[in-house]
């Protein structure tokens, strides 16, 4: 049994478009703030870099989380370890955590919890890919750029055990005799 990657499910350019489009309603939303941007590794830092790059003159800072979750299989365990914090302190900051996929929320709900506990002025979740159907828990996600079908994807910062994920598009992995 191996494992190929089909055609593009997003293409390069529809991610481009509705990339920009959630950058300017965050723009907005933040208008006279100065929020923090935590990007949860590894699966956002595309999807963050391109984000931010649209935000023009907002006074935007950036910090970094990495979450084992997954290990090298491809379904959730449950088990959210930090690997490494931020390093910017976010006592009374607007935070927004960034994630590439929200899936069965276990992720997300863990670090909302620990975030709230850290009293941020404000706390938002924006995700580029929200598998709705398998969610398990419920999460706040105040910003999602595309809704998709329960099927594995890759690309775009999403990896198969670590690999495609500099594909410049989001693709379906289909495993083959
Ligand atoms: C993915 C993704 C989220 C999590 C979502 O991370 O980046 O962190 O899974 O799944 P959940 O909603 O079921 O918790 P992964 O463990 O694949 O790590 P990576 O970001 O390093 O690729």
């Amino acid at each position: 049994m191996s494992r190929k990657v089909s055609g593009y499910l997003i293409s390069p350019e529809a991610l481009h478009e509705r990339v920009k489009e959630l950058a300017e309603e965050i723009r907005r939303d933040y208008t006279g703030r100065s929020p923090v941007f935590v990007g949860v590794l590894k699966g956002s830092f595309i999807f963050l870099a391109d984000l931010v790059r649209h935000l023009g003159d907002l006074d935007v800072r950036i910090d970094f989380l990495a979450v084992s979750s997954y290990g090298m299989a491809t379904e959730s365990s449950g088990e959210v370890q930090i690997l490494k914090d931020v390093t910017i302190p976010v006592e009374g900051e607007d935070v927004l955590l960034v994630e590439d996929i929200v899936d069965t929320g276990l992720t997300l709900k863990y670090l909302w919890d620990l975030f709230q506990q850290r009293h941020p002025r404000s706390l938002r979740i924006c995700v580029l890919l929200d598998k709705k159907e398998r969610r398990v828990v419920e999460v706040p996600v105040h910003y999602v750029g595309f809704e998709i079908p329960d099927r594995f994807v890759v690309g775009y910062g999403l990896d198969w055990a670590e690999r495609y994920r500099h594909l410049p598009g989001i693709a379906f992995v289909e495993e083959e005799e």
